[in-house]
């Protein structure tokens, strides 16, 4: 049976205030929940206030990004070794932004996936089709290429170490959301592609949902077959949605 796992992309937002008080009023919220596991993402310099606030609970913390290098002349660049060196679980590879607005290509992503596993950090990488692509039916060729990034270069236990989300780009802050039956569909085929080179990874492996995801409409996505989760843009800069989320994911479980 797979966990499932609730995370917040927080993406380029917010205060030290505000990260801290988003921090603790997710702390208190979720403090009773033993069947989902929780995550957080903030932004890079924020990330030693979730070190700290965050130590004494079961709730991970997990950058935005990394880099595909181990380490040496990278300007600007942070890598998993580091990140692994003062606590970090996760980290998200691959988002639609940084493929979009940073150029971030499948070989690279897959690349930065390497290094994550590598260095003991949990990769959570994100696929997802554009409107253009779904509506010339063109999403499982997308997310299959996304997915086999990974599958070609590192082979598939590599996906016995990390998390994939599904991420619609047209549902990604948008307020629209793939409905249960669309991301199911998605999550099953993406299952299916991993089982073809091994049953037992697949099975375990976590596929969660992202785009729009809100404390309405939550529970019906989770209670798919094979969603196993969210990872949460807009809704997890709120304590209380985002809790609500996590509970949702408790009631799931
Ligand atoms: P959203 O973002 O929940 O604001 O749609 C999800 C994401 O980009 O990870």
């Amino acid at each position: 049976m797979r966990r499932p796992l609730i995370a917040g992309n927080w993406k380029m937002n917010g205060t030290k205030a505000e990260a801290a008080d988003l921090l603790n009023g997710i702390k208190a919220g979720v403090a009773g929940m033993q069947k989902v596991d929780v995550a957080v993402c903030p932004p890079f310099p924020y990330l030693y206030i979730a070190a700290e606030l965050l130590a004494d609970t079961a709730i991970g913390w997990g950058s935005q990004d990394v880099s595909q290098e181990a380490g040496g002349a990278f300007t600007g660049q942070v890598s998993a070794a580091m990140l692994k060196d003062f606590g970090c679980r996760y980290a998200i590879i691959g988002h639609s932004e940084r493929r979009q607005l940073n150029g971030e290509t499948d070989a690279l992503i897959a690349r930065k996936y390497a290094q994550a596993v590598r260095s003991g950090i949990v990769p959570i990488l994100c696929v997802g089709e554009t409107l253009e692509e779904r509506e010339s039916g063109k999403t499982e060729e997308v997310v299959a290429r996304h997915i086999d990034a990974v599958l070609d270069a590192e082979g598939v236990e590599a996906y016995g170490q990390g998390i994939v989300a599904y991420e619609p780009v047209w549902a990604i802050g948008t307020g629209v959301t793939a409905t249960p039956e669309q991301a199911q569909d998605v999550h099953a085929f993406l299952r299916q592609r991993v089982a073809a080179k091994s049953k037992d990874i697949a099975d375990g492996l976590r596929i969660l949902y992202g785009g729009s995801m809100k404390p309405g409409n939550a529970a019906e996505l989770i209670a798919q077959a094979d969603i196993d989760g969210g990872l949460i843009g807009g809704a997890s800069l709120k304590a209380a949605d985002f809790v609500a989320i996590c509970q949702a994911g408790e009631d799931n479980a």
